[in-house]
């Protein structure tokens, strides 16, 4: 997620002559739709199974702060991309995963909706760097000043 956006925010700026126009934007949509199927999995996963509990030092404010921040991130991690296909199929072309596989366009948009998909692409994808930092830095305040250990959940 955080190299898409870093990857997003380098391509846009590239002109039509530069080496990486179009491969920049292959990359970005492939591993953007990994990312969804991924996404959609977890999701899959989260509902399916009990996920590891909150630390005990935490008051339920905070534990309320981290569960809303988690559910926000997993929807961006779906309406991102389902955005960014929207913009790349509103002309009924498929998008290349790797040259592997194929997704088709399902359904083809005005040009009106694909300015608006452009648009709650860039606000969604700035919006959720903003989260993941807030994100980021209560893991690490967890992990080096509370000391309980949260990071280690994250491998298992
Ligand atoms: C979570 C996944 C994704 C993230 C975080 C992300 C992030 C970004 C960012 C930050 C930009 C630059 C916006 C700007 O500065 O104007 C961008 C542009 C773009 N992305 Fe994504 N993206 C994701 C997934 C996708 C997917 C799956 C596709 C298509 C299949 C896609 C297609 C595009 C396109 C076409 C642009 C250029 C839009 C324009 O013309 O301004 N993105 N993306
Ligand atoms: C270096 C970056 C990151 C670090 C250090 C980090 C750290 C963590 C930690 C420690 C947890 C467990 C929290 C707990 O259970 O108390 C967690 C959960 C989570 N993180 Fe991250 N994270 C990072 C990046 C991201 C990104 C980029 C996303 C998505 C866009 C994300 C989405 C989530 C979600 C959805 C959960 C909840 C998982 C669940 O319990 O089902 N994280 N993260």
């Amino acid at each position: 997620m955080i190299g898409l956006i870093g990857l997003g925010w380098y391509m846009v700026d590239l002109s039509y002559y530069d080496r990486w126009y179009n491969d920049s934007l292959s990359l970005h949509k492939a591993f953007g739709m990994v990312l969804l199927l991924t996404a959609l999995f977890k999701i899959a996963w989260t509902l399916l199974n009990t996920r590891p509990e909150f630390s005990s030092v935490m008051a339920s404010w905070e534990k309320f702060l981290a569960h809303s921040t988690h559910g926000l991130l997993l929807l961006l991690l779906v309406l991102i991309p389902i955005s960014g296909y929207i913009i790349s199929t509103s002309a009924g072309d498929s998008i290349s995963v790797f040259n592997w596989f194929d997704i088709p366009a399902l359904f083809s948009v005005t040009e009106e909706w694909r300015d608006i998909a452009i648009e709650l692409h860039y606000f969604l994808a700035y919006g959720a760097l903003l989260i993941i930092v807030f994100h980021v830095v209560a893991a690490l305040k967890h992990q080096f000043i509370n000391r309980d250990g949260t990071i280690r959940k994250m491998f298992w």
